[in-house]
């Protein structure tokens, strides 16, 4: 198994242009709290579990795979799109996604009566496209544009711009991001007594892992939050590094859900001093963790779902004793990727005998080769 890179988390200032941070954290912590009262209205609550496994550190999931929409996504979408003023409704919004977030823009949709144009790259897996068709119903209209998130969220601005319709940003958003946080607070609600040593948070633009961080950091304030990318689209690791959100050249979409080019503005400003660690782990690692959750709990995550459990795995020996929490952020994986994963998990030994130690690095030839991944790569 390849070893799980660890990049040092750089304290630089953040460069102007980001938001400020301390009136952002305000701003993120008060629209949680008023999400509270409006997000379910839409959906319910999801369930916070303990895994029954031999791994020397307990485990609690928090079950978004669970949500009728398979990820938390509603929750930022639903927050963001009930609190626009009545001439933004009656104009409809737009949005851009890989698929998750398109989702939660479509339920909140039909939900609140709003029309929605959504652009997804060609490539986005069946199973999500399907969803939001159905989810959406007349309200929405889909728009395939490119290859990538980044060719969607192009194609997104310059509608919005054009036709004064709202963009519904997956995560540079106060609105958005505050609604995911209300995870977070779930997961306090529902664990009274608890106090977790850890949480390991999966990063896309960077939203739900700064949301979730910021309230955990709140009630909990001795818990480490680890922050976990998969290897060739660590944007929130390429901007750590850089005190500022830059452009990866290239991007792997194997976590498809996770794929984005250049980290959030408002992700970075708060992961950059929110983050005691930052984790990248394998693809390998990943197909593991989704072998792991279905061998031990029949729980099928998408590989963006997985990758903070993923994180978990790989310190479940340095983390011995511990409380650690992590997010199964979604389910919705194509039948088509089944096999590869299924592949690559059984090829990539247990978590519990290969933990990240001296003992644990070595064969990076064990790793699928790349035509493979880019077939099972959903964008
Ligand atoms: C399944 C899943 N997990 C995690 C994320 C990352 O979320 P964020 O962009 O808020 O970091 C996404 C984003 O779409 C996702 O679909």
């Amino acid at each position: 198994m390849k070893e799980a890179i660890m990049t040092v988390r750089s304290h630089n200032p953040a460069s102007a242009g980001l938001p400020d941070s301390g009136p952002l954290r305000q701003e993120v912590i008060q629209q949680m709290m008023m999400a509270r009262t409006r997000i379910y209205q839409l959906f319910q609550q999801t369930p916070l579990e303990e895994l029954e496994s031999p791994l020397p550190v307990r485990v609690f999931l928090k079950r978004e795979d669970l949500s009728p929409i398979h990820s938390y996504k509603w929750r930022g979408a639903y927050n963001a799109m009930a609190q626009l003023p009545e001439e933004a409704k009656v104009r409809g919004v737009v949005a851009a996604s890989a698929g998750n977030h398109a989702q939660g823009v479509a339920a909140s949709a039909r939900r609140l009566g709003i029309i929605a144009r959504v652009y997804m790259p060609g490539c986005a897996p069946m199973t999500k496209r399907r969803a939001v068709e159905a989810l959406g119903g007349d309200l929405v209209e889909i728009r395939i544009v490119g290859d990538t998130y980044d060719d969607a969220a192009s194609a997104s601005k310059k509608d919005a711009a054009e036709s004064g319709r709202l963009l519904v940003h997956p995560y540079d958003d106060v609105r958005v991001v505050g609604g995911q946080g209300t995870l977070a607070d779930e997961i306090v609600t529902q664990s009274p007594g608890v106090r977790y040593d850890v949480a390991f948070l999966q990063i896309g633009g960077g939203g739900m892992a700064a949301a979730s961080a910021l309230w955990l950091k709140t009630v909990y304030p001795d818990i480490r939050i680890v922050g976990v990318e998969c290897e060739g689209q660590a944007s929130m690791g390429a901007a750590l590094e850089a005190g500022e959100p830059v452009s990866l050249s290239t991007v792997d979409s194997f976590c498809d859900g996770t794929c984005v080019k250049r980290a959030g503005d408002i992700g970075f400003t708060l992961l950059n001093e929110l983050l005691d660690e930052h984790l990248v782990v394998t693809r390998e690692d990943v197909c593991h963790a989704i072998g792991y959750l279905w061998e031990t709990k029949r729980l099928l995550p998408e590989p963006a779902g997985a990758l903070g459990f993923a994180g978990l795995l790989r310190r479940a020996e340095t983390e011995k004793g511990n409380k650690a929490l992590a997010v199964i952020t979604g389910a919705n994986l194509d039948l088509s990727n089944l096999a590869l994963i299924a592949n690559q998990a059984s090829g990539a030994g247990s978590a519990e005998s290969q933990p990240d130690t001296e003992a644990a690095k070595g064969d990076a030839s064990s790793q699928s080769d790349g035509e493979d991944w880019s077939a099972a790569a959903a964008c």
